[in-house]
């Protein structure tokens, strides 16, 4: 009976596992644990692009690949929460995150803690829901 319980606890934490790996769900690792969307906001992601110019343009474009992936479509593909958490703790994510690390063996070089501020990572999330006319 015990041997039972104990096959299905492991079943259901390895299918969990599964579940959370190839989740379109997934939050990433880091200080955010939920966002609530507003319906778009211009003014914040015009503040969104001045960060994205000074902290992210070195290594991401739209449209195309750079020393980085290609942003365009990032808010289709990934949670609010997840591209947050990429901002703020992109060493974490690329330990622990799943995803981020299959990605990150795409490129040689890794995305670094750059000391953004969580109101500056909504901005930018908000500029990149701009880009993606979302
Ligand atoms: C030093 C270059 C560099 C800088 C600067 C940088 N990134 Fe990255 N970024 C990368 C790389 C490389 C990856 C791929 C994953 C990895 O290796 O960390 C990545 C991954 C990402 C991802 C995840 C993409 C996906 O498909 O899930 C997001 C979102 C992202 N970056 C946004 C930003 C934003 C916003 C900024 C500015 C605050 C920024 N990055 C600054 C290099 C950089």
């Amino acid at each position: 009976m015990t041997s039972k319980i104990f096959i299905l606890i492991v079943l259901s934490a390895f299918s969990f596992q599964l579940f959370s790996a190839c989740d379109s769900k997934d939050k990433g690792i880091g200080p955010v644990s939920k966002v609530e969307l507003k319906p778009f906001d211009n003014v914040l992601a015009s503040k969104g692009k001045d960060v994205f110019d000074k902290n992210c343009l070195t290594c991401h474009r739209f449209d195309k690949e750079f020393t980085g992936p290609n942003l365009t479509g990032i808010t289709k593909i990934r949670t609010p929460e997840f591209i947050m958490n990429m901002i703020l703790n992109p060493e974490g994510m690329e330990k622990e995150n799943e995803t981020i690390k299959e990605l990150a063996k795409k490129y040689p070089m890794r995305m670094k803690t750059q000391n953004i501020s969580e109101p500056d990572a909504r901005s930018l999330l908000e500029y990149l829901r701009k880009i993606d006319g979302n």
